[in-house]
């Protein structure tokens, strides 16, 4: 960053020479308080050393957000928390912006001050540990450095301390860490009632007041849980919760060998919940592209014989029903390439569906397709009508198995011009044994992403670990489940999903990368569990496009259900890659209004989705380019709409519009609306 932009942005000359490499060193300063601010000056960070352990505290204007919280860790050779001392204290600052070759915008600011505590253990070992503190506008990233030293090579971590002590209890939306794959419905509970949690956990403190907790940049580390605690001579009425990182099977948690560093911890901290979701902390916490040439990484929507399985009319095995089939296939190609979609996703094309696909030790092949199933010919046949095939690799959790062939599976889907992979984990455990979420599971998914980066291969990973912005790094890592998604509208006993849950996904699941939801559920009616259906209008099912980004994005329905259905417009005109993305309005779980520009147009697209309450949202459209004319076609519930008895109405008109313009959009339980704004 440039001296003048520095000093433009009303920063002192302390934080010049910092940001032009002159670290501040601060010596003997053993028991002192560093301190360390945003660079908008409203977030200030407190740290230092108690009784020779380290604790922060986060405020907003002078106002506490995270009291005294403690930091450390229990390491197999005793603990490294206490007897601490300070040996220096480094500022620095950075600003930025950079580019996302796809995204919920293009350009990304990153721009922070820092502070670096350099700890020592006063006795004993005399180990070293950092710990770097970022503080953005939009909240704090910390993490642990653990730096080359003689008495800390290779070591094993038992527990991570991390604290976070709030003043007080806040209602807070989370699912319990013993979800199988994520798929689970955030709840709102206070913060105290918790069990041990999954994070992102987003907490709503005050009416100006949403804090976000989760991590930055999962690298050979194990994914972060947190648990209330009682802390003896808490402050009454506050609440603290405690990391519980997901351990091995033998109980471990992380295995590491110093030079090392975590994963960034992170405070997303927000005026208003349509902020959230414009924080890019979690982004600007991970490394830069490692990807030299990212032009073969194409967003983009798909179709695929998929939804039509899990409503039991196919089969993924084998046999009578078997869905992946060369003349089924073409079908859906045909239908591809007709509609400007740009993949077409096949499951149960190679061996290893039959039988029990999910026992423990099934083992697919995943350059073997079945005999019904003439890969070589669809690849050609998606080439010459512009489309390209998605490859499924379902692992049946056998990670191994699938390491074992990932050079070949993918050298084959290259030449054969298949650019994106569907995998998938089902099964409580990876070999028999790990929990995806274990530092195992999180380095088997980073050896996928990187070897399909080798051969240009994009990524949708389901049943992963958590996302943590890994994508800035690993831009072919395009989007993932671990949601419960629109497939359990299909099959859940339970009667699918509930008009809210779409409403809470943007501030908690979604705050944590590109979600692979599918929706675009046309048919509502289904033979084998006739009350399982999405709980939504058909409206909303388009508005879901706008609303829960992810580069891949699919139109899940059969596509027969598609044809002659003039809502199925907005699907084949929607982007799934932004130029700029605003939120008009929100509140978690009961609304929200998101418009995004689109990349390669001027043209502007909104979903604003309720939850089971009708709703009259205004939509002011100052977002747009002034004094510039727009036509805008609506997708809005139609007479009567209503999802419990009549989802399907849906009205399509369109009107002029400029920046002057104030929509009112009339919602229907269960509802939504989709609107499309082109510049004329
Ligand atoms: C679970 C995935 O989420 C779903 O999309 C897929 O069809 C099945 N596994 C089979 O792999
Ligand atoms: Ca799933």
């Amino acid at each position: 960053m440039k001296i003048k932009e520095l000093l433009t942005a009303g920063i002192g000359t302390i934080m010049i020479a910092a940001s032009i490499g002159f670290a501040l060193l601060v010596t003997g300063c053993s028991s002192g308080e560093e301190s360390l601010q945003s660079p908008d000056g409203r977030l200030s960070l407190t740290t230092g050393l108690k009784d020779g352990r380290a604790w922060y505290t986060l405020k907003r204007d002078g106002k506490t957000i995270a009291s005294s919280s403690s930091l450390g860790f229990k390491l197999q050779d005793g603990s490294l928390k206490e007897g601490l001392k300070l040996n220096a204290a480094r500022h620095d600052s950075f600003d930025e912006t950079w580019v996302q070759p796809w995204g919920e915008e293009i350009e990304v600011r990153n721009h922070y001050n820092e502070l670096t505590l350099e700890l020592q253990e006063a006795e004993g070992k005399q180990r070293k540990m950092d710990i770097v503190f970022r503080l953005f506008n939009d909240g704090l990233g910390f993490r642990y450095n653990f730096p080359e030293q003689e008495n800390l090579k290779e070591f094993v971590i038992m527990d991570e301390e991390t604290e976070y002590t709030f003043p007080t209890d806040a209602r807070s939306w989370s699912i319990p860490t013993n979800t199988t794959y994520y798929e689970a419905l955030f709840t709102p509970e206070p913060l105290s009632q918790k069990d041990t949690v999954s994070t992102p956990v987003t907490m709503e403190v005050a009416d100006d007041l949403y804090l976000v907790l989760h991590e930055a940049n999962l690298t050979d580390y194990a994914c972060m849980n947190l648990t209330p605690v009682q802390k003896e001579n808490a402050p009454e009425g506050s609440v603290t919760v405690r990391t519980a990182l997901t351990p091995w099977s033998t109980g471990e948690k992380v295995f590491a060998s110093a030079p090392f560093a975590t994963p960034w911890r992170t405070i997303i901290v927000a005026d208003k919940p349509g902020d959230l979701i414009l924080s890019r902390l979690m982004l600007n916490l991970n490394e830069p592209c490692r990807i030299e040439d990212t032009s073969w990484i194409e967003p983009g929507r798909y179709i695929g014989i998929w939804w039509a399985i899990h409503m039991n009319n196919y089969t993924w095995c084998q046999g009578p029903k078997h869905g992946a089939t060369t003349e089924n296939t073409m079908r859906y190609i045909d239908f591809a390439a007709k509609h400007n979609f740009s993949g077409v996703l096949v499951e149960g094309w190679n061996y290893g569906w039959d039988g029990d696909w999910s026992l423990y030790g099934h083992l697919f092949d995943f350059c073997k397709p079945y005999p019904d199933y003439d890969l070589e010919k669809l690849a050609e046949y998606a080439r010459q009508k512009g489309v390209r095939l998605i490859a499924h690799n379902e692992t049946g959790g056998a990670a191994r198995n699938y390491e074992q062939q990932l050079d070949s599976a993918f050298a084959l889907y290259q030449r054969l011009g298949i650019n994106s992979v569907k995998t998938g984990y089902v099964n409580a455990l990876m070999d028999h044994k790990e929990l995806q979420h274990s530092q195992y599971g999180v380095r088997h998914y980073r050896k996928v992403i990187e070897t399909a980066a080798k051969y240009g291969i994009m990524i949708d990973n389901h049943e992963p670990a958590m996302p943590t912005g890994l994508q800035r790094t690993y831009p072919n890592l395009m989007t993932q489940e671990g949601v419960r998604g629109q497939e359990w509208n299909a099959w859940s006993t339970d009667g699918g999903n509930p008009p809210e849950h779409t409403c809470t996904l943007p501030f908690t699941r979604g705050l944590a990368g590109p979600m692979d939801f599918t929706p675009g559920i046309f048919n509502f009616s289904n033979p084998v569990l006739p009350e399982t259906h999405p709980h939504t209008t058909l409206a909303k099912q388009l508005a879901l496009y706008v609303v829960l980004f992810s580069p891949l994005q699919m139109a899940a329905d059969m596509i027969e259900n598609y044809e002659n259905q003039p809502a199925f417009s907005f699907i084949t005109s929607c982007p799934t890659t932004w130029a700029k993305t605003v939120v008009p309005n929100a509140k978690i779980g009961e609304y929200v209004t998101i418009a995004r520009r689109d990349r390669h147009s001027s043209n502007w697209f909104i979903g604003s989705i309720t939850d089971a309450e009708p709703r009259t949202i205004e939509v002011s459209l100052d977002f747009l380019e002034p004094g510039a004319s727009y036509k805008a076609t609506f997708y809005e519930d139609g007479e009567g709409a209503d999802y419990r008895t009549n989802p399907y109405p849906v009205k399509i008109t369109e009107k002029e519009v400029n920046s002057d313009t104030t929509l009112t959009l009339q919602l229907a339980p269960g509802g939504g609306a989709a609107v499309r704004i082109e510049k004329i």
